[in-house]
C-alpha cells in the first residue's frame, strides 16, 4: 500500500496518515481538559513532545493501521484524529476517535469512524473491530452505537472502568447503512 492508498475520503472530510505538520495542532488537541477527560490520556508537555509522537507511529504503525488525522476536505484542516489501533501483544483492533470541541455534534466522529470501519472490513479484512469508552462519556458511546456496534463487555484498566462495544465483519456486511443503495445488493 503505498500513501495515497492509506487516505480514505468521505462527504466532509479526508483521514489521512499524521504527518510531521499535525504537531502543534495535536497538541492542541490534547490541551483540551474537555476533550481529554475521558480518554484516560495525559496532554503533551509541548508541541516538540506531539511531533516526536508522530515521528514514533510514523515509523511503528503498520500501514492502514493507528489513528488517522482527520482534516476538513475543503481546506486540509486539522479536526481530530480517528482510526484502527492494533494491539501489539492481543492483535486487538480498537476504534478511537478526537476531535477539536468546535466540531463535536456535527456527526464528524460518526462520519469519520463509520469509514474507519468500512476501511477496517473491506480494505483489510478484518474480522472484529472493538470500541471502548468510559461510561460516562454518553457522546462517545452514542457513536459507538449508532455504527452498529454492540455492547460486548466491562472492563476495567488502571482503576477506570470501559464500556467495550463489537462488531464482527460478518455483523457489519448484514447490516444496512444509510449511505448504500439497498438496490444495489
Ligand atoms: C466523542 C466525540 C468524538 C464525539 O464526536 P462528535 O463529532 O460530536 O460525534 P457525533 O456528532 O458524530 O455523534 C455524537 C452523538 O452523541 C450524542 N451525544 C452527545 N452528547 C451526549 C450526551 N451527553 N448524552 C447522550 N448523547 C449525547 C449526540 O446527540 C450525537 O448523537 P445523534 O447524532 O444521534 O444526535 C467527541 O465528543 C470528542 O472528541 N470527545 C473527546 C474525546 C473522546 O472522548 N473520545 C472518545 C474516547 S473513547
Amino acid at each position: 500500500m503505498d500513501q495515497q492508498d492509506l487516505k480514505i475520503k468521505t462527504a466532509r472530510l479526508i483521514l489521512r496518515p499524521f504527518q510531521p505538520q499535525d504537531a502543534q495542532a495535536l497538541f492542541e488537541l490534547n490541551s483540551d481538559p474537555d476533550v481529554m477527560r475521558y480518554t484516560g490520556d495525559r496532554p503533551f508537555v509541548d508541541a516538540a513532545e506531539a511531533s516526536d509522537f508522530i515521528n514514533q507511529y510514523r515509523e511503528t504503525e503498520d500501514p492502514g493501521f493507528g489513528r488517522m488525522a482527520v482534516t476538513n476536505a475543503q481546506d486540509g484542516e486539522f479536526m481530530g484524529f480517528c482510526g484502527l489501533k492494533r494491539d501489539a501483544k492481543t492483535r486487538e483492533i480498537d476504534l478511537g476517535f478526537r476531535f477539536f470541541r468546535r466540531h463535536w455534534a456535527k456527526g464528524i466522529a460518526t462520519e469519520a469512524a463509520a469509514a474507519s470501519l468500512d476501511a477496517g472490513f473491506s480494505r483489510l479484512g478484518l474480522s472484529e473491530i472493538t470500541g471502548r469508552a468510559m461510561r460516562e462519556n454518553l457522546a462517545s458511546i452514542t457513536v459507538l452505537q449508532k455504527l452498529g456496534m454492540r455492547f460486548k463487555e466491562i472492563s476495567e484498566s488502571a482503576g477506570l472502568i470501559w464500556l467495550v462495544y463489537s462488531i464482527s465483519a460478518q455483523e457489519y456486511s448484514g447490516q444496512s447503512r444509510p449511505d448504500r443503495d439497498p438496490r444495489a445488493r
